[in-house]
């Protein structure tokens, strides 16, 4: 490494040999001193057993070089190296979201064969340490992903409530529809709310709205239920719920592997 060639290293190097120099000069004057010189001058009214002290004037050099310490310290921050300047945790963040913005790029529009691949990989790194290799949660550590997404999904949600993903309308009480009515309703839900609505959504309609769609963000859209999007949703929001805690994935994940994860845990629960 040619530690020469950084302007910020030679001029340090000046500094710290301009010191080395200044203290061998003014020691040694001292010392010299010490050995002539007998001790006169006007002593100061203090006096500690005995032991007086001179009145000695501040030492210019001393002063100018403190002065000068003030300048260089100036001339440090705002010309030499500014805050703002180069670093080299600069130099690695600029280059991750170099690196990001290629990633996205490459992958903007992966086909789903692609992101199922992909998705596995980031599974297996962020999320399988809590719902398992093979995603059905570790014997109820964390959300059986074989199931949730899917009809048996809703169907859970029906029986036991929901709560956790901080909606302002806050918890999903359990149990409002059982037997007959909830089949049809989890069957509507998870086909993506397409076709004709049973009369038994009324049920479901009074905090997800009619349409599904969580009234304005008051609650989720269940609408998206089972796709990559409300996966999204749910590591955005993270989870405190019934059985643990989920925390948020937001800005751990970029985009096109929280579309990925959300392609390849669904794919658990769809049998693909
Ligand atoms: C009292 C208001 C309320 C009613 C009634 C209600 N929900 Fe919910 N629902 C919520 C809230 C709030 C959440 C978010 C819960 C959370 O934070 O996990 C939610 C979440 C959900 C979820 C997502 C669960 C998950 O795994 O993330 C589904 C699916 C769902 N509701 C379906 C239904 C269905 C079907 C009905 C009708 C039988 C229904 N909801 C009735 C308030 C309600
Ligand atoms: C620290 C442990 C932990 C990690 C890591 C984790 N989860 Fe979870 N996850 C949980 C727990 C616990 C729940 C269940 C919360 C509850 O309902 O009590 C959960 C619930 C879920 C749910 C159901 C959400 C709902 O609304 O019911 C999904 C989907 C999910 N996780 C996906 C993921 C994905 C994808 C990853 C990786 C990017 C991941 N999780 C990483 C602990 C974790």
């Amino acid at each position: 490494m040619n530690w020469l060639s950084d302007n910020v290293n030679q001029l340090s190097l000046l500094g710290a040999a301009v010191i080395l120099i200044l203290t061998v000069y003014v020691a040694g004057k001292y010392i010299k001193q010490m050995k002539t010189d007998k001790a006169t001058g006007e002593l100061a009214e203090e006096n500690w057993d005995g032991i007086g002290e001179y009145k000695n004037e501040l030492p210019s050099g001393w002063a100018y070089t403190f002065l000068g310490t003030m300048v260089w310290a100036l001339w440090y921050w705002t010309a030499g190296y500014p805050v703002d300047a180069y670093s080299q945790i600069g130099e690695y963040n600029e280059e991750v979201a170099a690196h990001s913005k290629m990633f996205e790029s490459k992958w903007a529009n992966a086909d789903s064969q692609t992101l199922q691949e992909m998705g596995e990989g980031v599974y297996l790194v962020q999320c399988a340490p809590c719902h398992g290799i093979a995603g059905d949660g570790m014997g109820g550590k964390a959300a059986d992903l074989t199931v949730w997404g899917s009809k048996d999904g809703v169907l859970d949600v029906i029986k036991n409530g929901s709560k956790g993903l901080g909606f302002p309308m806050g918890e999903m009480p359990a149990g409002l529809l059982s037997g007959e009515a909830a089949e049809k309703v989890a069957e509507y839900v998870a086909g993506g709310m397409k076709g004709d609505q049973p009369a038994e959504f009324a049920t479901c309609a009074g905090c997800h709205g009619q349409d599904g769609k969580g009234m304005g963000g008051m609650a989720p859209d269940i609408s998206e239920y089972g796709t990559p999007e409300f996966v999204k949703m749910v590591l955005d929001h993270g989870k405190k719920g019934f059985i643990g805690t989920m925390v948020s994935f937001k800005g751990r994940l970029s985009p096109v592997q929280e579309q990925a994860v959300g392609t390849y845990i669904l794919s658990l629960s769809h049998g693909e």
